[in-house]
């Protein structure tokens, strides 16, 4: 069965990296957007993160993905406020993901993987939830994809 790579991003650093791991994985790609409008401003887009943490919100996903034809997912996104954008939660809220593999991968200004596990290991899922890791470099890719 196909792998997929689903990712977030706002200002294009997980794309790059969704791509690479794309194409070393011989995975489909797709972007995940949301309806919610992120200011490009710096300072507003914190802010705007910040409340949707506040506000334990779910930003609703704009697409509707079917798995079907999948058995692995990698899920991409920054690290925003030390944990995964609230559209994370709403992956995992939004689609079922019974006998789906999912290795989650970040890019981050600094933080490590480990700085959001505790939030994967509480996210709302079905999914086998693998390990993850960051995806700022060729070299974090290349010995995340060994792990
Ligand atoms: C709202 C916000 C919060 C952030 N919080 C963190 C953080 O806690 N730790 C960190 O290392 N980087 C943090 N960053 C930096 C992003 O994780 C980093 O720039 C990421 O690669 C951006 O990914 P993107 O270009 O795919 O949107 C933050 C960025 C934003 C916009």
């Amino acid at each position: 069965m196909k792998s997929i790579v689903i990712y977030f991003t706002q200002s294009g650093t997980t794309k790059a990296a969704a791509e690479k791991i794309a194409a070393k994985t011989d995975s489909d790609i797709v972007e995940m957007t949301t309806s919610d409008v992120y200011p490009d401003n710096f300072d507003d887009l914190v802010a705007k993160a910040k409340e949707q943490i506040d506000g334990n919100e779910r930003p609703v996903i704009n697409e509707d993905f079917d798995f079907s034809d999948y058995k692995t997912i990698y899920l991409g996104f920054p690290i925003w406020y030390q944990q995964p954008p609230m559209i994370i939660h709403s992956f995992f809220e939004k689609f079922d993901l019974t006998d789906k593999t999912v290795i989650p991968f970040i890019t981050s200004g600094s933080s490590s993987f480990s700085v959001c596990e505790p939030y994967m290991n509480n996210m709302k899922t079905n999914a086998k939830l693998e390990n993850g890791f960051r995806s700022n470099s060729d070299l974090e890719i290349e010995e995340g994809l060994a792990l």
